[in-house]
């Protein structure tokens, strides 16, 4: 089967690069914005960032701000209202992976109205057409949902997440603009970082991965160990590469799909709402010792992007643990803790059975039973 590559069409990168926002609206003749945000970002004026630049141009918009961490359908569902109510013809989507997934979800709908229900488009959802134009403008360095093919939706009711991947929700502009993501506080800082090492290193040991995305993440994976640290600090290098390094992750996995980190991270996110890159950090050690015997020359390479020394002259059993030390280094450094306490004996069947089912699972390099899924939960309580 041929390798696909999805990458989105335009982006623009750097400190002030949402100035660009108004260029782009004006050239494409958009007439109403239908700005997806969430109530923190527009309280703490993260959003007011690109919207007095709007105003400033005479530009109409609309807001939208009903969205939470690990967005739900009902989130979804209500945008889809208020998306018609507005007469936007465009989405500018402001925020983490919360608020660009739930904007990808409306613009999909508002297209395709056929998947209202919102539950009919986990998976590879067959829509006929694209969504509505998403100008994207990620405020954290973790998710890369402005370069994804994919968003992810809390089905409450059911306690899953589900991941809807569909070429059709790709963000026709990405803005990545590291001042955006500048009020992000250290805890956020760390977990969203840690959410893009996650992709780059799930990315890079999965099924799928070729030659192109092998690239991708091996570039990711060392522009985010070298400047995850300084982000945390709030310095200016430290930001700039983590909003690059995260975007290039996403060139990458979004094309070849992830691994068991993300199922187990997607169900941790369900049913006790655990921030996803918290829940990914805590699994990702955990995931590469167990994944190690399926992973060929890989984590020399991984060793190697994120500094260590020698890697060459390692044995096997070096270089796998040189990697996966390196990982729990850093993760320790930025202050992820690496137990879960709100993790009960009696949810592990449940845990381990939705993570199993999970669409990021296929792609791990071992295939996991239940009962490995049970013990690698077990290793976070
Ligand atoms: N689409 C994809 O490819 C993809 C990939 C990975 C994860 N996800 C999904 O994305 C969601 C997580 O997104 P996230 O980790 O970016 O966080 P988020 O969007 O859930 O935001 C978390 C919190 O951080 C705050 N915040 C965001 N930016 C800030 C800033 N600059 N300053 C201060 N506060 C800020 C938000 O207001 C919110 O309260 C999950 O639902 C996850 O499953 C999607
Ligand atoms: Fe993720």
């Amino acid at each position: 089967m041929a390798n696909r590559i999805n990458l989105n069409g335009t982006s623009f990168h750097g400190a002030g690069a949402i100035t660009e926002i108004v260029n782009e609206a004006q050239a494409h003749g958009f007439q109403k914005a239908f700005v997806c945000s969430d109530p923190d970002l527009v309280k703490f004026n993260v959003t007011s960032k690109v919207t007095d630049l709007l105003e400033k141009a005479g530009l109409a918009y609309q807001l939208y701000s009903d969205i939470k961490p690990n967005p739900t359908i009902d989130n979804v569902k209500h945008g889809v209202q208020a998306f018609k109510d507005s007469k936007a013809d465009y989405i500018i989507a402001i925020g983490g992976g919360s608020s660009m997934d739930t904007a990808k979800a409306i613009g999909i709908i508002i297209a395709n109205p056929e998947f209202e229900d919102v539950r009919s488009l986990e998976g590879t959802a067959p829509t006929k057409n694209p969504c509505v134009p998403i100008i994207a403008v990620p405020t954290t360095a973790g998710t890369a949902a402005e370069v994804t093919i994919n968003y992810v939706i809390t089905d409450v009711e059911r306690k899953r997440k589900f991941v809807c991947v569909d070429p059709h929700d790709m963000p026709i502009i990405a803005v990545i603009d590291p001042e955006m993501m500048s009020s992000m506080p250290k805890g956020l800082t760390a977990s969203t970082g840690m959410d893009a090492l996650t992709h780059a290193i799930e990315g890079y040991t999965t099924k799928a991965a070729w030659e192109m995305t092998d690239m991708f993440h091996l570039e990711a994976i060392k522009l985010i160990s070298a400047s995850l640290r300084d982000a945390v600090e709030n310095k200016k290098e430290g930001r700039e590469g983590m909003a690059l390094g995260q975007y290039i992750a996403g060139m990458g996995f979004s094309n070849v799909g992830l691994g068991i980190a993300h199922s187990m991270a997607h169900t941790l996110g369900a049913v006790y709402d655990t921030p996803h890159g918290v829940a990914c950090a805590m699994m990702l050690p955990i995931v590469m010792e167990y994944n190690q015997d399926c992973t060929g020359e890989k984590y020399r390479e991984i060793a190697r992007a994120m500094g260590v020394k020698g890697v060459d002259n390692m044995s096997v059993e070096e270089y796998r643990k040189a990697a996966i030390d390196a990982v729990r280094k850093l993760s320790v450094d930025v202050g992820i803790p690496t137990k879960l306490e709100a993790i009960k004996e009696k949810d592990l069947d449940f845990l381990a059975e939705s993570a199993h089912a999970d669409a990021c699972a296929p792609g791990n390099p071992k295939d996991a039973s239940v009962e490995d899924l049970k013990d690698l939960f077990r290793k976070i309580m």
